[in-house]
């Protein structure tokens, strides 16, 4: 299994870190068996597969709830579990306490939290705490109604120098990672050069340590519209309502179940059983 350690290593190596997103066991055993040096169960985990249509209604129960089951399928990998909105604000005894919960019914080897600014307060004292922490910066998607929608940060030089002042802030706070969303290429590789904790991008370009992608974008699985930064690398929805209309059709004529799928009574039993 890897650590915060190896992936300081990867960093300094220019390997790069492949980190994908998973919500249940079939998820992460898939991830796991591809070889992804990171799994993060996000708090998309809200939209993608609860259907909600935004990441504030998910609850630490949602996240231990699906943390747990990717744990079992990936047993081997490191996890990143996102702690979700509202559950780190307030005061920071609340914010350790739900950090806590999450950290030890998962066993997951690290939690992620958005935004910096007085998270940095809760950052540092996970850290302190024992508890590893991704940062995330750029678009984060939960305070998306503030920002004003999901829409590119960190454009205008203002804009980037303060991500880029919170970046430091979170490393110097004990951030082991970061993750940083939807901002410009040339923000993200200034990111990652400023930084000695590994960067990982979704929407900042090519030139970070590592890229991270949503489950079902990645797989093109369910009906929801791809953003602009997203590759698909299979038609994964389409050969599942194939596979299941074809299972619908036969059902309806009668060609499933064949003979080979039905069990057989003895003759003689029959026999007893008719007189
Ligand atoms: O919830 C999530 O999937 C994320 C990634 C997009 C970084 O936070
Ligand atoms: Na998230």
């Amino acid at each position: 299994m890897k650590n915060t350690a190896s992936f300081i290593k990867m960093k300094t190596q220019s390997e790069k870190i492949a980190m994908l997103t998973a919500y249940d066991y079939p998820s992460a055993k898939l991830a796991e068996e591809s070889g992804v040096d990171v799994i993060l169960v996000g708090d998309s985990l809200g939209m993608v597969v609860l259907g909600y249509d935004s990441t504030v209604k998910v609850t630490v129960e949602d996240m231990i709830h699906h943390g747990k089951a990717v744990r079992r399928g990936a047993k081997d990998t490191f996890i990143v579990v996102d702690m979700p909105f509202g559950s780190y604000h307030g005061s920071l005894d609340r914010s350790l306490q739900q950090a806590m919960r999450i950290f030890q019914e998962t066993g997951a080897e690290a939690l992620k939290l958005e935004g910096a600014d007085e998270v940095l307060d809760v950052i540092r004292l996970l850290t302190r705490t024992g508890i590893p922490v991704v940062g995330h910066l750029g678009l984060t998607p939960q305070t998306a109604g503030v920002l004003g929608g999901y829409k590119v940060q960190g454009k205008t030089a203002h804009a980037a120098q303060k991500l880029l002042e919170d970046a430091k802030a979170c490393e110097a706070a004990g951030a082991c990672m970061l993750v940083l969303e939807c901002i410009p290429y040339q923000l993200a590789r200034e990111v990652t050069a400023a930084l000695s904790i590994p960067v990982i991008g979704i929407g900042a370009g090519a030139e970070t340590d590592g890229q991270v992608l949503v489950y079902h974008d990645t797989l093109k699985y369910g009906s929801h519209h791809l953003p602009k930064f997203v590759r698909s690398y299979a038609e994964t929805g389409e050969i599942m309502k194939n596979g299941l209309s074809a299972y619908v059709d036969e059902v309806k004529s009668g060609a499933f179940p064949a003979e080979e799928h039905r069990f057989t009574m003895k003759e003689e039993e029959l026999q007893q059983l008719y007189g």
